[in-house]
């Protein structure tokens, strides 16, 4: 009779101990999928970020963005993809622009056309900060 209530002890604290860690596994994903759900991701802290560079991020989707800080405290976003043939732009902070490198296309820091080949901007998705935190619209 012993042996038994050690048994159901020993597996209701096995039990308890497997549904923990799995609530510790899923906690961190919590905060995403909740700006996730309202159309907006986290890609930093405002901290991360400073007035007249860009700094790269990474979307949940594996695609990237360049994203500053404005002087009035706002923030700004910027596809990394060119809208020509959509390779890869490069940040130049010595310039101030986004080159391309496939065919020489040039964009100023708020993402306008400059040179090249590409007729339209950088798509811009909406910014805005919570908590600390920039969100980008997803
Ligand atoms: S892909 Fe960027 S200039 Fe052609």
């Amino acid at each position: 009779m012993m042996e038994i209530n050690q048994d159901v002890t020993r597996r209701g604290f096995l039990k308890t101990l497997t549904m923990a860690g799995a609530a510790i596994a899923v906690l961190p994903m919590l905060p995403r999928a909740a700006h996730a759900a309202a159309g907006f991701e986290k890609v930093g802290a405002a901290g991360d970020f400073t007035v007249g560079d860009f700094k790269k991020v990474t979307r949940a989707d594996g695609s990237s963005l360049y994203v500053t800080k404005k002087a009035d405290g706002t923030f700004l976003a910027l596809s990394s993809r060119c809208t020509h043939k959509g390779c890869e732009v490069l940040w130049s902070p010595g310039s101030k622009s986004f080159k391309c490198p496939c065919h020489n296309g040039q964009f100023d820091a708020a993402g306008n056309v400059v040179s090249g080949p590409p007729k339209t901007a950088l798509p811009s998705p909406t910014t805005k900060v919570e908590g600390g935190s920039v969100l980008v619209q997803s």
